[in-house]
Formats: structure tokens, C-alpha cells, sequence
């Protein structure tokens, strides 16, 4: 990615490892970005049973919520139903910079390698394929089976970004939250966005 994006869609489904999104989240509220934002059936579902938080699953709700918690610009955060074929991100004619899935399901890999667009958050995606656009998948799972394998291989022979949820120690993390910000600062990195998260390696 040649510069910083200015239009995001960002996906969460239902892996675990929410709070990976969440925190990206927050992130891009402070940056000079407007987000597209979609949240899957499970994914609610998995915020509500590993998280503190319960996402209201009315859109209005949830806008006015994330708004509150995030301090996101309300203009710039934009939330679609994962069955809304009329949303933007469903065609390739509209401009999108970026789409990340964080976290993404081995389901979602699965349907995005091979094309299913059975919901909004796989036909964006697959729009971000067919138009050759940046697309980063936050993968969860433990341990990987062939077909997962595959799957992230086909996937990466196409460009995507794969990003396993899998934190590094060598910063030293405290606590949860540095573990998370190691990971979603390398997604910020991929975005080609400044960020203080953590010390890079040598810089200090
Ligand atoms: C608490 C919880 C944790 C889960 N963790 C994972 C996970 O880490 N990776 C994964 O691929 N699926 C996980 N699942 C299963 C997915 O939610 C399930 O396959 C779902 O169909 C994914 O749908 P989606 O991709 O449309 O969100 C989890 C489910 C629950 C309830």
C-alpha cells in the first residue's frame, strides 16, 4: 500500500480474538479515516460470551454506541447489515482503500477462498480480490488443518495479506492489552498508518 488509506472496511466474524477488533477499532477512530463496518452473526455472539461488552445488534444502537465508546467521529463511521447487497462495499465501483477481517473465521477464509459471497462481509472481499485492492485477514485458529492451510495459501496467492492472530513476546507485554496492541499495531503498519502502539524493535 503506496499511502495512507482514507477508506477502510473493516469485517468482524465470529472468531475468537474480538478484542483484536476492538482495539483496531479504537485505533481508527483517531486516524484521518472513515470506516465501513460490518459485524457477522457470530461475531456478536463471541464479543458477548469473551468480552465485558455486548454489541446491540440494532445498527442504529450499535452506531450510537461505538460513537460513544470510541469517540468516532460520527460522520465517519458507517456500519452495514451483513445482508445489505445495496451497501457501496458490495460493488467494485465504489472506492475502498483497505478491507481487513479482524478477527476472521476459518468459515469466512473458507468462503472467501472460493468465491461464496453468501454475505456482505464475502462479497466485499471478494470485490477486494476481483478489483486487486489490499486485503488483510486476521486469521484465528489453533491448530491448522490441511483445508485451513489451503485455503490461506489460495488466499495468499492472490495478494492477500495473512496476518495470524498470534502476538510476539519480544516486547515484553505486561498485560493483555500489549499483546493486543503488538498485534494491531503490525495490522496498522500493513495500513501504512503512524501509530505509537509499540516500540519498534531497535528503535529504542
Ligand atoms: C466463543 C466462540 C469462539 C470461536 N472461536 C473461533 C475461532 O477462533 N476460529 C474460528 O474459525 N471459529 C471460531 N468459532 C466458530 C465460528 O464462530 C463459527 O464457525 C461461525 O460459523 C463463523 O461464522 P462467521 O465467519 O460468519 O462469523 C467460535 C465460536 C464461538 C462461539
Amino acid at each position: 500500500m503506496s499511502r495512507t488509506p482514507g477508506k477502510i472496511t473493516l469485517a468482524m466474524t465470529g472468531a475468537s480474538g474480538m478484542i483484536y477488533g476492538m482495539r483496531l477499532l479504537a485505533c481508527l477512530a483517531k486516524q484521518e479515516v472513515s470506516v465501513n463496518l460490518i459485524v457477522s452473526d457470530a461475531a456478536f455472539e463471541v464479543i458477548r460470551l469473551e468480552t465485558d461488552y455486548q454489541w446491540p445488534k440494532d445498527l442504529k444502537e450499535l452506531h450510537q454506541h461505538l460513537v460513544s465508546t470510541y469517540d468516532f467521529p460520527a460522520e465517519r463511521l458507517t456500519i452495514y447489515s451483513k445482508m445489505d447487497w445495496t451497501a457501496p462495499v458490495a460493488s467494485g465501483s465504489a472506492l475502498v482503500d483497505a478491507m481487513v477481517i479482524c478477527p476472521c473465521s476459518s468459515g469466512s477464509v473458507s468462503a472467501i477462498a472460493h468465491g461464496a459471497s453468501n454475505n456482505l462481509i464475502e462479497r466485499a472481499a471478494d470485490v477486494m480480490l476481483k478489483e486487486r485492492r489490499p486485503l488483510i485477514i486476521v486469521h484465528r485458529e489453533t491448530p491448522l488443518s490441511l483445508i485451513h492451510l489451503q485455503n490461506l495459501t489460495k488466499l495468499a496467492g492472490m495478494g492477500v495479506h495473512i496476518m495470524p492472530a498470534s502476538p510476539g513476546f519480544y516486547h515484553r507485554p505486561s498485560n493483555i492489552d500489549e499483546l493486543v496492541d503488538f498485534l494491531v499495531a503490525r495490522i496498522l503498519d500493513q495500513l501504512n498508518m503512524e501509530h505509537q502502539l509499540v516500540p519498534r524493535w531497535g528503535a529504542q
